[in-house]
């Protein structure tokens, strides 16, 4: 057998790529008040800001977006999308909104009140926020191996069951439910096991609460557990999948990852229970709920889209393209969140820029080096993201600086990553080159979106 794995499909219709030299980004960077973020798309070489609705859809999905049926009420294009939901989840009730974001509103809304606690292996930032804005204390109980970066372990996005089991022992009443983020983004785009799941839906019921997941990355957490976790090595992706399901209540949905289309999410309960407020809110908010906001040519794009996403050729070429890139780094003594995740590497910036003060924030500096020299956008996850200005003018910093590269579906091929590596090890060898930011102007909140910047 050769041993070169292949992406699992061939080039019908292209985008091309703008050709951009160094001495263009460096102008256009500094155009951007050195935010990749103000940098227009047409200008980046290789985009990997996120895996989030940046995909690229199938033939088979473009065919069903004709099919699509535009009916305010009861189109055909919800129940395609309900029967495909319903066999990979097993549950009976889909919500459609129109991403993840307000599939966590409208399930928070209906079931979450000031003064609880809603416990998770790790929040996402809109998950938290979303907890957070109803006045609940949203809190990351992952497993300290999941906060290590340079450690391996199979499954760093396991949710730690002991403190788990404390906080419902001490503060039980206040907890609504518990969730798992799968897999964990937060964390490093890291799995979770089935016997963590299955543990942690115990412990949540045997104190009567329900487990609710966010399963954007269902079906890349599903290939880990093939591969890694014994007795599933001859599962189907899909019969896994079915597996993890099995063991939640309720699950939100981000459709940008997984479902492998541009926009879309869904709620998707078990029980009836809920059923008659999260409809109500979902009238108000989204939409009525046999289209929650989108198109009808978007429910039938997702309907193909979930299927593709289990397809076992395409998830082993997903995850080892990550690795791939993961192995390249490691060649040139560059750190990362290990093992690498299932979207997206994240740099451990402090393995390039050991001696950058914390004040010229040095994943920054890494996230515009690597647009300057190579046309790459990456995401800065380190001080700008998660530190704060203090009202008496002070910063506060994060522990740790990395730079993400998320991997949009079936996009990029194995020489764009090859580039990109060739890309990064320049940047290494010359790191003493790269020059650090101080910001200039900044929002209150979410400041790493919108804030300008100019050099130390
Ligand atoms: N949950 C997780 C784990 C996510 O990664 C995201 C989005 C959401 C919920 C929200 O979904 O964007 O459809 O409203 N993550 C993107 C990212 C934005 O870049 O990681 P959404």
């Amino acid at each position: 057998m050769p041993r070169t794995l292949i992406e699992p499909f061939r080039i019908k219709s292209i985008e091309p790529i703008r050709v951009t030299d160094r001495s263009e980004r460096l102008r256009l960077l500094e155009e951007a008040h050195l935010n990749v973020f103000k940098l227009r798309a047409e200008d980046v070489l290789l985009d990997w800001l996120t895996d989030s609705g940046t995909g690229a859809m199938s033939a088979e999905q473009w065919a069903a977006i004709m099919r699509g049926d535009e009916s305010y009420a009861g189109a055909p294009s919800f129940f395609r999308l309900q029967s495909v939901v319903r066999e990979i989840t097993g549950m009976q009730h889909l919500i459609p909104t129109h991403q993840g974001r307000a599939a966590e509103r409208i399930l928070f809304a209906s079931l979450c009140s000031a003064g609880q606690i809603v416990p998770n292996n790790c929040h996402f930032d809109t998950t938290r926020a979303n907890l957070e804005y109803l006045g609940v204390d949203a809190r990351d109980l992952v497993i300290a191996e999941g906060l290590q970066p340079a450690l391996v372990h199979p499954f760093k996005g396991n949710i730690d069951l002991d403190r788990l089991e404390a906080l419902l022992k001490s503060d039980g009443e206040r907890i609504p439910f518990g969730m798992l983020t799968v897999t964990n983004n937060t964390g490093g785009g890291q799995p979770v096991s089935m016997a963590n799941i299955r543990a942690c839906a115990k412990l949540l019921h045997a104190y009567g609460k329900p487990l609710v997941m966010d399963v954007c990355r269902f079906a890349e957490n599903a290939m880990f557990i093939k591969l890694r976790e014994p007795g599933y090595a001859d599962k189907s992706p899909l019969e896994i999948a079915q597996e993890m399901f099995s063991l939640a209540d309720a699950a939100t949905m981000s459709a940008k990852k997984d479902g492998m289309v541009n926009i879309g999410g869904f709620i998707v309960l078990r029980h009836e229970q809920w059923l008659e407020r999260v409809r109500q809110l979902e009238i108000l908010w989204e939409g009525y709920p046999t289209y929650g906001g989108l198109a009808g040519r978007d429910l039938d794009a997702l309907a193909v889209g979930l299927k593709e996403g289990l397809d076992e050729d395409y998830l082993r070429y997903r995850l080892r393209t990550a690795e791939y890139l993961g192995e390249k780094l490691d060649a040139l003594g560059i750190g990362y969140v290990k093992p690498t995740g299932g979207h997206a590497v994240y740099i451990d910036v402090r393995t390039v820029l050991p001696h950058m003060p914390i004040e010229h924030y040095p994943a920054w500096a890494l996230c515009n080096a690597l647009y300057t020299e190579g046309g790459i956008r990456g995401v800065e996850v380190g001080s700008v993201m998660f530190g704060k200005r203090l009202p008496d003018g002070r910063e506060t910093y994060h522990d740790m600086e990395l730079v993400r590269l998320a991997f949009p579906r079936r996009m990029y091929t194995q020489s764009h990553f090859d580039y990109a590596a060739e890309v990064i090890g320049e940047v290494k060898a010359a790191a003493g080159a790269i020059r650090g930011v101080r910001i200039v102007r900044q929002p209150k909140l979410l400041r790493h979106f919108s804030a300008d910047f100019e050099w130390v």
